[in-house]
């Protein structure tokens, strides 16, 4: 694996890049935005910064898409950010037009890449990006999950004056309000949470998560971009190193969980060739209840995209 592209050189796009660069796992990341020369200040920028942070891989902007030619991977960012008082779902009519046509690009130079959408509304996003690419479903997916259960890990700590990294979580569902974190498979150091922690406290924790972009567009009159950057870059790391990671990922699902044929947020294995592994956790009827209503809700954004008429 040795040639990464990501679409789209705004907050969320430089940041993948450049927390990539920083893990040095990868000979050369591409930043490719319509914005070209704003692609190329992006990346000469982070390269200026391998001689004091240390690291190789190469990085290039452009705007054109040849440059991207046999890219292994591809992170597609590309697409307007929420501004306060926006749903992720108000923003599928612009996205939706810039996601397929950016795979179609992507598809003239690059064979069979892995594609990583990050753009929102995530779920619908991915299933665009699958159908534009028309390949194989586990070599396109989407990153949400990670970041959820981030969120989730970082409340957890705060509230509990612990490291986060001795948070560990699941949480599935859709990259929306449904989200659906899982406290009964949340634990603090291989402790279940619900010992740390009381039901109040926690219920207000899952809350605050399910809205936890919404909190960031209305401190900032943006969309998040650190943690949605570095949780797009673990997913590309897991890939290159092939280590057998498991994450919450936007994957297509084939009847799992009872769902067929779309994209939700559940825990996948991810290796070299994408995802490897979908896992089947024994949700409670409460838990499934929840998933299957966060997978109508991505159902109906979803029903307006096939309207669209783009694929
Ligand atoms: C967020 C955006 C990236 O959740 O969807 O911050």
């Amino acid at each position: 694996m040795s040639k990464v592209t990501v679409v789209g050189a705004g907050n969320v796009g430089a940041t993948v890049a450049n927390v990539l660069a920083h893990k040095d796992i990868v000979k050369e990341i591409v930043i490719l935005d319509i914005k070209g020369d704003f692609a190329k200040g992006k990346a000469l920028d982070s390269w200026q910064q391998a001689p004091i942070d240390f690291y190789s891989t190469k990085l290039t902007g452009t705007g054109d898409y040849a440059d991207t030619a046999d890219s292994d991977i591809v992170v597609i960012t590309a697409g307007i950010p929420r501004k306060p008082g926006m749903s992720r779902d108000d923003l599928i009519t612009t996205n939706a037009k810039i996601v397929v046509s950016v795979v179609n690009s992507i598809k003239e130079h690059s064979k069979d890449p892995i594609i990583i959408v990050v753009s929102n509304p995530l779920d619908v996003m991915t299933y665009a990006a699958f159908k534009a690419a028309g390949g194989d479903s586990n070599r396109v997916f989407g990153m949400a999950g990670i970041l959820d259960t981030a969120r989730y890990r970082a409340f957890l700590a705060t509230a509990l004056d612990v490291s986060p990294k001795d948070i560990q979580a699941v949480l599935m569902g859709g990259h929306g309000d449904t989200m659906v974190p899982l406290p009964r498979y949340t634990t603090v150091a291989g402790i279940p949470v619900t010992e740390m922690i009381g039901e109040e406290e926690l219920e207000a924790i899952v809350n605050r998560t399910k809205k936890g972009g919404g909190e960031l567009v209305g401190l900032m009159g943006t969309s998040a971009w650190y943690a949605p950057g570095a949780a797009a870059a673990q997913m590309v790391e897991s890939i290159v190193k092939d280590e057998g990671r498991i994450f919450p990922v936007c994957a297509w699902l084939t009847g799992q969980y009872g769902i067929n044929e779309m994209y939700l947020g559940v825990p996948v294995k991810l290796g070299k060739t994408g995802i490897t592994k979908t896992i089947e956790l024994q949700l409670n009827d409460d838990e499934m209840a929840l998933l299957k209503g966060s997978a109508d809700a991505v159902k109906g954004v979803m029903d307006k995209f096939n309207d669209m008429g783009l694929v």
